[in-house]
């Protein structure tokens, strides 16, 4: 609540949930403009915490820990924006919130960089079995230098598979032309401009699977992307290849993906998301050395955060403010 002069009518802020601990960025544009209570703690806020948060909440900024349900979302009679910190927004019921009129937004752009980085680094570690690697000198196993000795696949001149070209994709191939890649796409509508800057050929997904050495992951996951790499993906592709995801877990199959690994019908995998998140420790897939695994880690960088952080809290004070938000992902909510 503000206190204004005398003769002016006191006017209460709108009341913003923010369900993660996001940086101050962020938090000091809210500043002043809404009243905001923050989730600083471990993990995600609990589920009836949340729930009389968005009891008087007209705004919520989410955060990928948050499954932000068709159920919360009806006990939230005053949420006007879901803004999300993160570009992916599979946390959300989208249709839901549509039909009840809140606007859904995301962060793309401020993370695009960090997250084709990460890409990369995927792909050098699980080539050149850096985990291995390093864990193999710490443990006091390297006794002599040998023509053999952690001999891994060679990324430069390679064939590299994008599976869908977006902002991240396309970072991803202009890092690929520094390899010298050649580079194969797949996406739902040709990229022009991939092509001519990168020399990156447009193929079905069957083709891209079929020739790729490296075949990395960049499409939202929906509906129809749902399980886009099983079985028969998996043993189509080269026995000398690597699966790359740094998009969302349940893009792949991933009990088939660890029988790919553990069987050889492919070299290996780098993995920074999993069908479960914090991925469990029991996770066959942790147990084989020819994967590479990070903690969903491809945003974290400061520069990416801040961004994240900025973004989330312009879109969801836009809404608030009656103006239409950078990022709408539902552009239908906005008349
Ligand atoms: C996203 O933004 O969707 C990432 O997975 C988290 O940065």
């Amino acid at each position: 609540m503000v206190s204004f002069a005398k003769g002016v009518i006191a006017m209460s802020l709108p009341k913003v949930y923010v369900g993660l601990p996001i940086q101050d960025a962020g938090l000091e544009i809210l500043q002043g403009k809404v009243d905001f209570r923050v989730w600083d703690k471990e993990g995600a806020p609990p589920r009836d915490l949340l729930f009389s948060e968005l009891k008087d909440a007209e705004g919520l900024l989410s955060g990928l820990p948050i499954k932000v349900d068709a159920e919360l979302l009806g006990a939230a009679p005053k949420l006007k924006v879901v803004s999300n910190y993160a570009v992916g927004f599979d946390n959300i019921d989208v249709a839901e919130a549509t039909r009840r009129g809140i606007c859904v937004t995301n962060t793309p752009e401020v993370l695009t960089a960090a997250t084709a980085d990460t890409t990369f680094a995927l792909i050098l570690a699980s080539a050149r079995r850096i985990m291995e690697a390093n864990a193999f000198l710490r443990s006091g196993e390297w006794k002599v230098w040998h023509p053999e000795l952690m001999v891994g696949r060679q990324v430069a001149g390679s064939t590299i598979g994008i599976v869908g070209l977006g902002q991240i994709g396309y970072e991803v191939a202009k890092r690929a032309k520094g390899f010298d890649m050649e580079i194969l796409y797949f996406d739902v509508r040709p990229n022009p401009e991939a092509e001519s800057r990168f020399g990156a050929k447009f193929v079905k997904l069957d083709e891209l699977l079929r020739e790729s050495d490296f075949v990395t992951l960049h499409c939202n996951l929906n509906d129809s992307t749902r399980g886009l790499i099983g079985e028969k993906e998996l043993r189509s592709m080269k026995k000398t290849a690597i699966l790359i995801n740094a998009a969302r877990g349940p893009l792949v199959d991933q009990e088939m993906l660890y029988k790919a690994c553990k069987e050889n019908w492919i070299w290996g995998a780098g993995l920074d998301v999993y069908n479960k998140e914090p991925v469990p420790l029991d996770e066959p897939l942790l147990t084989l050395s020819n994967v590479t695994t990070f903690p969903h880690i491809a945003s974290a960088t400061r520069t990416a955060r801040n961004g994240m952080a900025v973004r989330s809290a312009e879109n969801l004070l836009a809404v608030l403010q009656g103006n239409k938000p950078r990022d709408l992902v539902n552009k239908e909510v906005w008349k």
